[in-house]
């Protein structure tokens, strides 16, 4: 409260520990913002405007948000979510704003990103309040220094991919509810991922005792969404999509995500039908062709289709196995709509040798690998 307006809005509006204090949800929330924010809107004077802006803040500020600064607000179930930090600032540009017409642009701008959630197609991100979202990555180049393991997820299955991936995937090309199938669904990472995140998710794993932990690792985790999450164990070239899709209800799937085997590099099993399993590289492509010409019909126009793999060393040269794995894909019909280079760490057995594999790297004239590609490709509408 600041009855004489002297209140210097320069000074820090957003305390650094306001995240501790005492959580006033059920009092505040979207529809009180809107009202006190339209209220402001009718003063006549400037100074009346801010102090009611003041009054707000101070109200923001004893908010309690979640680590990331956001809370997920609105009283009837909506998604409306606001960032503590970002509503901070927007408060500040107001009420710092020096003529009372300025100030209102500034808080009917405010009020129609609160109150209008505008979305695209293919995603839940509030374009009106597209800024609030500064974990969304959108660069090309990803330099990810840790994997994410919170909750369920374990860095324990050799060969799975950080949790980063997916959950970005997610955030970008699905709504709350829709599904995603992961044919190459390993332990579970991206069925984790869809769970936390409210969507539905669908893995297909060839190694049944993978399976088993991918589901045992899907229950542990909570479905505070109360979504369909599960692996199923079968041959991503063989298995019938449509009947899996059927006891769902559902035609097709809103995101596919392939995180294959990158050749031999690792090999997963001694099932002659593992990827990892192909005895030269042009049998990789053909069967990797086939599984993404048989999911793909899953996949409903319009949407996302997202490929992570890497490429490999073999005989003294490099074989870019991730763009000819991308050029099947390309002959199918996708359009690219990205390329994004993802850092990847050594295992702790290469990390061991690191020196070693510097000397192999001078010596032999190449360049360790230390990036792996994540495609992204578009159904198209037509
Ligand atoms: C790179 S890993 C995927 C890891 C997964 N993204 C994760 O985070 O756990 C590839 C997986 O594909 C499985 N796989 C290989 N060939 C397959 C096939 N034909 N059908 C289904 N799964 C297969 C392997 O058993 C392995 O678990």
């Amino acid at each position: 409260m600041n009855p004489n307006n002297t209140r210097t809005i320069s000074k820090p509006l957003f305390p650094e520990t306001s995240f501790q204090a005492p959580n006033k949800m059920g009092t505040f929330n979207k529809e009180k913002i809107i009202e006190i924010l339209s209220d402001a809107t009718k003063q006549n004077s400037i100074q009346t405007l801010r102090q009611k802006i003041y009054e707000l803040s101070d109200q923001v500020a004893a908010f309690s948000a979640d680590k990331m600064g956001v809370w997920n607000i609105g009283s009837n179930g909506d998604t409306v979510r606001l960032n503590q930090k970002y509503l901070m600032d927007d408060l500040k540009q107001i009420a710092e704003s020096q003529t009372l017409e300025r100030c209102k642009y500034y808080l009917k701008r405010l009020i129609k990103g609160i109150s209008e959630h505008k979305t695209s197609r293919v995603n839940d991100i509030n374009l009106n309040r597209w800024k609030e979202y500064p974990e969304i990555i959108t660069d090309s180049l990803w330099i990810l220094d840790k994997r994410d393991s919170s909750g369920v997820h374990t860095a324990g299955y050799w060969g799975n991919f950080i949790p980063q991936i997916p959950y970005q995937m997610i955030q970008r090309y699905t709504k709350r509810d829709e599904w995603v199938l992961d044919t190459f669904a390993g332990c579970g990472t991206t069925l984790i991922e869809t769970q936390r995140l409210g969507r539905n998710g669908i893995g297909i794993e060839l190694q049944g005792k993978v399976v088993e932990t991918a589901n045992s690792l899907i229950n542990s985790e909570p479905n505070k969404y109360n979504t369909f999450n599960k692996a199923y164990q079968g041959d991503s070239a063989k298995i019938d999509y449509k009947s899996i899709l059927k006891q769902h209800n559902i035609k097709t799937v809103q995101l596919l995500i392939m995180h294959p085997p990158y050749f031999d590099i690792i090999k997963f099993s001694d099932n002659p039908n593992d990827l990892s399993n192909a005895k030269t590289v042009d049998e990789f492509l053909s069967k990797m062709k086939n599984i993404v010409e048989r999911a793909t019909e899953f996949l409903e126009k319009g949407r996302y289709f997202v490929l992570v793999i890497g490429d490999k060393y073999s005989k003294g040269e490099w074989i870019p196995l991730g763009f000819l794995t991308m050029q099947e894909v390309l002959k199918t019909g996708f359009t690219l709509k990205s390329i994004i280079v993802k850092n990847f760490e050594d295992t702790s057995a290469k990390r061991n040798q690191k020196e070693l594999w510097r000397y192999r790297a001078i010596v032999g004239g190449f360049y360790i690998f230390k990036h792996e590609y994540i495609f992204v490709f578009k159904k198209e509408a037509i």
